[in-house]
């Protein structure tokens, strides 16, 4: 028997999660799921609760379970927290422990969402792409940080951007390979124009490719200019790797040609056998909490992703995926996605009916 532990957060958090557990107990009654499913407080919530958004307890449990599936933490209300206590460095912790070194960011254009996009039908119709984001290196974890007094008393704050080669032949192994089993085409985005760490990421990759991966064709990019083309012609892309910061930035740009930042989901992986932490890119959204309206999409499929990759049920997973893409073409719209004439407007207990309905 497998293990999920659901770590709701803060926000729309615990809405949309309330949402992916009604789908893991219909697949409990009717298509034999066998999954235990634990729950524990996370982030701010925990910060309120516990003094810490990540205690030695829940951090066992997640360790414990086969993987964690995650809303989101955050908000205004805990801004201002000591750095270290925030909900958002109890997120970073869970990673670091978990050591989820790859973070698979995947951007499906649904039919249906063709027109739902700020971005023109042509540009993203048909778009299925990947980004693989580094998720426990870079300027996020580099030391020395912090913010200081300098003897002037003006205030320096400091973050430190940086990698070894391993951490980035790690997670480049893993895109080379997700590239080698989709198109044989893969992009490596960073800036080494500017960055020493940014160089060593480019040697690194270019050499990993030629040693181990020479039937995939791999491409340079400098991160600024991928940022312009994915808004220009996302689909010329198909894997994308790039580092910690700029695969946050990215991915966030490569929701909108989905149609939403609530239809995307999330798999930070580490090595294999240990848990992986499923969550939808989007945040608590602060601005809709509590509204019941938060678009549950992203967090459903990140428990699709789930039960592919390390739940051992890639059926069910296959089920999720085309019922969302069936609640889609029926017309069910969260307000966070356009909605065309005859529409039905649906807030998140709505739209995970409509997705139940279709299972
Ligand atoms: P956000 O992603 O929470 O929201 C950005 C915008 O997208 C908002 O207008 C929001 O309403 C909308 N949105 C996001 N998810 C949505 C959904 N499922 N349905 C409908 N609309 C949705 O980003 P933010 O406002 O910059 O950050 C808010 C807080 O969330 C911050 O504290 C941030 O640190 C945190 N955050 C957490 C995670 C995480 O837990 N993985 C990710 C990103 C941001
Ligand atoms: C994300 C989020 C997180 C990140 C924050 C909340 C730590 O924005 O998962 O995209 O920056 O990695
Ligand atoms: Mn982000």
């Amino acid at each position: 028997m497998k293990t999920l532990l659901l770590l709701p957060g803060d926000g729309i958090g615990p809405e949309i999660i309330a949402e992916a557990a009604r789908v893991i107990d219909r697949l409990r009654a009717d298509a034999g799921l066998e999954l235990v499913t634990e729950t524990a407080l996370f982030g701010g919530c925990a910060y309120e609760a516990e003094g810490l958004p990540l205690s030695d307890d829940t951090l066992a449990r997640a360790r414990a379970a086969d993987a964690v599936l995650m809303g989101a933490v955050g908000g205004p209300q805990w801004a201002g927290v000591a750095y270290d206590k925030r909900p958002e460095a109890g997120l970073l912790r869970l990673r670091a422990e978990l050591d989820v070194f790859t973070n698979l960011r995947p951007a499906y254009c649904y039919p249906a969402l063709a027109d739902a996009s700020t971005l023109k039908r042509e540009v993203i119709e048909g778009l299925d792409m990947m980004i693989v984001r580094e998720l426990t290196g870079g300027v996020y974890f580099g030391k020395p940080r912090g913010i200081e007094t300098l003897e002037n008393g003006e205030r320096r704050g400091v973050n430190t951007h940086v990698y070894t080669s391993s951490e980035i032949t790690r997670v480049a192994r893993i895109a080379f390979a997700i590239a080698r089993e989709r198109k044989g085409v893969l992009w490596s985005a960073e800036k080494a124009n500017v960055m020493e760490a940014g160089l060593l990421w480019r040697e690194e990759v270019t050499r990993l490719g030629a040693e181990a991966y020479p039937e995939v064709a791999l491409h340079h990019i400098l991160a600024d200019n991928c940022a312009m083309q994915l808004v220009k012609n996302p689909k010329q892309f198909d894997v994308i790797l790039t580092d910690n910061l700029f695969g946050d930035i990215l991915s966030d740009i490569m929701a909108m040609l989905t149609g939403s930042l609530g239809m995307l989901p999330s798999a930070a992986l580490g090595e294999e056998g240990t848990p992986g932490i499923y969550e939808p890119i989007h945040g608590s959204a602060p601005d809709i909490a509590g509204q019941g309206i938060a678009n549950p999409c992203a967090a459903i499929l990140s428990l699709a992703m789930a039960l592919r990759l390390q739940l051992g049920r890639p059926d069910c997973a296959e089920r999720i995926e085309r019922a969302i893409g069936q609640a889609l073409a029926d017309g069910y719209r969260t307000p966070d996605l356009l909605a065309g004439e005859g529409c039905t407007r649906v807030g998140t207990t709505g739209m995970g009916e409509a997705i139940l309905e279709r299972l």
